[in-house]
């Protein structure tokens, strides 16, 4: 039975004071349920509204590429500066320490290689990444890809009826094909399919018009790094693609292939967090 003694009648009813309604920081977020908003709100930082993922997924189609060779001695100490970690089931099991305390987007689709190109992937069962305590599950959509756009169309939206049911943000990927166009007017109608299909956030890459990309898409854009670039490159494009309102960057090889992966990262971070212009960045990047 409960403790009965000195039950106190409440005083502080504060009538009058309208109750705070709590909107919500996060683009398009707004109607979620509490589950999802509770999980982007460990991606994205509810004081900036961004998030620096660090992306090492890449061995899933490119195996033991350069940087991620062993994740155990270049990934492991770079998590303390990241604010989200992107990657498959597999190497988390094995390698993530669980005591990372860091958010995680698991990529969660699964068949292709770089020997095949684009594939017709499968999605891992979203009761995986429940398991995993994923914040959030990651799923390549090739728009244009007259073979696999349907297929991973329908990937996505099964992603995202799984990932309703648990509460679970679902991340739509737009894949790069060989022959696909690299502009705003592709990248745009590839963010909007992810995002009307239910994608919560949509990772794609950076382009000239980028504000285009991000004022059509109705859920936060998150860019990939691409291909390694000098350091000073790579800090400029995350610097473009911040101003032109997107909410973060998912980037592996511009900084795990960085000559100082550490530094590099932390100097993303400033620009994606504090604005931080890409001089700036390069010096802090160089006195690290
Ligand atoms: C690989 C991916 C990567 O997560 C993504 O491309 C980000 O990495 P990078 O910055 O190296 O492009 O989806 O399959």
């Amino acid at each position: 039975m409960a403790d009965l003694d000195d039950i106190r009648d409440g005083k502080n009813y504060g009538v009058g004071v309208a109750q705070s309604c709590g909107g919500f920081f996060l683009k398009g977020s707004s109607h979620l349920d509490w589950g999802m908003k509770d999980r982007l709100s460990r991606i994205f930082n509810p004081v900036t509204g961004k998030t620096v993922m660090l992306a090492f997924d890449h061995g899933f189609i490119m195996g033991p590429t350069s940087g991620v060779e062993r994740i155990d001695l270049s990934i492991v100490p770079l998590i303390e500066h990241a604010d989200c970690l992107m990657c498959a089931r597999g190497v988390l099991r094995s390698l993530v320490p669980p005591t990372s305390r860091k958010p995680v987007c698991l990529r969660s689709d699964a068949g292709s290689t770089i020997l095949t190109e684009l594939n017709h992937n499968v999605v891992i069962d979203v009761q995986d990444a429940v398991k995993l305590n994923a914040s959030a599950i990651a799923v390549m959509v090739a728009i244009g890809d007259r073979e696999t756009e349907a297929e991973t169309v329908a990937n996505l939206y099964q992603a995202v009826d799984e990932g309703q049911a648990f509460g679970v943000p679902v991340m739509g990927v737009t894949a790069v094909g060989k022959d696909m166009a690299r502009d705003a007017r592709y990248f745009g109608l590839a963010s909007r399919v992810c995002a009307e299909n239910g994608a919560n956030i949509v990772k794609t890459y950076y382009t000239e018009d980028f504000e285009k990309v991000v004022a059509c898409c109705p859920v936060p854009i998150v860019i990939a790094g691409g291909k390694k670039l000098p350091e000073l490159e790579a800090l400029e494009l995350a610097y473009k693609a911040i101003q032109s309102g997107a909410a973060g960057v998912d980037m592996g090889r511009n900084v795990f292939q960085s000559d100082k992966p550490a530094a590099m990262i932390q100097a993303v971070w400033a620009v994606v967090h504090k604005g931080l212009s890409p001089k700036d960045a390069f010096q802090m990047y160089n006195d690290l």
